[in-house]
C-alpha cells in the first residue's frame, strides 16, 4: 500500500469517528426521549434493532422526513415528530445508530 493511501484511510477513519461522536450528540439531544439503546426502554424502536434491521440511509431518510416515509417503513401511523436538524447531523447521527451493530455487514438484513 502506498503512503498516500494509507494516508487517506486514516484520515478518513478520523473523520468517520468525528461523526459517530457528533451523532451521539445529536441523539441524545434529539432521539433519546423516544428510542432507547440496549432496550433501556421509550416508545420508539430501540436503535440497537434499528441498527440491525436498516441501513444508514434509510435511518438518514426517516430522520430528516418520518411523515414522508412512515408507510414505506411499514408504519400505519406517524408518531415521530419532523426534526429541525441539519443534513450533516441527520449523517452523523446515522452513523452513530449504524455503528452501535459493528457486525451487521456479515448479517443479512430484512
Ligand atoms: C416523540 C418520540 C420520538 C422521537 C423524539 C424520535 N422518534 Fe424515531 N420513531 C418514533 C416512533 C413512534 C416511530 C415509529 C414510526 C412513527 O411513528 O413515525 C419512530 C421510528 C423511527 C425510525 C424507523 C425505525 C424502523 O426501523 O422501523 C427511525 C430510523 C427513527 N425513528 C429515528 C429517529 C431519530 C434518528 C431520532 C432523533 C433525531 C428520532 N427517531 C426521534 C418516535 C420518536
Amino acid at each position: 500500500m502506498s503512503k498516500k493511501m494509507i494516508i487517506t484511510l486514516s484520515m478518513c477513519a478520523l473523520c468517520l469517528e468525528g461523526s459517530v461522536k457528533n451523532g451521539k450528540t445529536v441523539y441524545e439531544v434529539n432521539c433519546a426521549n423516544c428510542h432507547s439503546i440496549n432496550m433501556s426502554g421509550g416508545m420508539g424502536k430501540d436503535f440497537n434493532l434499528v441498527s440491525y434491521e436498516r441501513t444508514k440511509e434509510e435511518i438518514k431518510t426517516y430522520a430528516q422526513n418520518p411523515s414522508g416515509n412512515f408507510r414505506k417503513f411499514g408504519y400505519s401511523s406517524n408518531a415521530m415528530p419532523q426534526f429541525n436538524i441539519t443534513d450533516e447531523e441527520a449523517h452523523d447521527v446515522a452513523e452513530y445508530i449504524d455503528s452501535l451493530q459493528p457486525f451487521k455487514k456479515w448479517m443479512k438484513k430484512h
